[in-house]
């Protein structure tokens, strides 16, 4: 069976989708998968209480006992590791990489990104997107590298950005398609037999 490890920070709505989808779309049978654990960097992450429900393994890695990124994103992949992951996905996991990391696990770590990359990597996309002008707005699936925010595109979701939208009017218009595009993107990548 191939493991999946999910790392958040938040709310991990888009962690529950995959859960949700991995039980729905029965990714045990047809793709040989299935969430075997959720992390957090903080404590009161809502999305722990939801993947313990679930009955999925989950831990706490607090980067702020950490002295360094480099000892925080160790104990990290110390975490991971146990669980033998053949993906590890970061869904609003909100701490930067270090290289390290990234290349440990190359090829198999994959991201969501609240824009249409490579427009608007880092922070406040969609408040940027509003104040750019832009139409359209959206979000993407990405193969994680060294470079933020700038890995191989592995899918993306569109939506239109209308004339009254705040930025937080904006962003749940595109969470919502986040919760379709994350799975998506899993099974396909899953599927592509990884
Ligand atoms: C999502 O919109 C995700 O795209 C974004 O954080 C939110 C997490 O929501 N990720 C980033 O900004 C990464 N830089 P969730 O915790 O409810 O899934």
């Amino acid at each position: 069976m191939k493991n999946i490890v999910i790392l958040i920070s938040g709310g991990g709505s888009n962690m529950a989708a995959i859960v949700r989808a991995a039980r729905a779309r029965d990714w045990a049978r047809r793709c040989g998968a299935r969430v075997a654990a959720v992390l957090s960097n903080r404590a009161d992450a809502g999305g722990l209480a939801f993947a313990r429900e679930q009955g999925i393994a989950t831990a706490v890695i607090d980067h702020k006992t950490f002295p360094t990124r480099e000892a925080f994103d160790d104990a990290l992949a110390a975490q991971v590791d146990a669980h033998q992951p053949a993906l590890v996905v970061l869904a609003g996991f909100m701490r930067i990489l270090t290289p390290g990391f990234v290349a440990r696990y190359a090829g198999r770590l994959v991201n969501i990104h609240p824009s249409l990359l490579p427009a608007f990597p880092g922070l406040h996309t969609h408040r940027r997107a509003i104040e750019a002008g832009c139409r359209f707005a959206g979000a993407s699936v990405h193969m994680v590298t060294a470079e933020l925010d700038h890995g191989p595109i592995l899918d993306q979701a569109v939506v239109p950005v209308l004339p009254d939208d705040t930025e937080q009017v904006l962003a749940a218009r595109v969470l919502t398609q986040e919760h379709l595009l994350y799975p998506r993107a899993i099974e396909a990548w899953l599927q592509k037999g990884h």
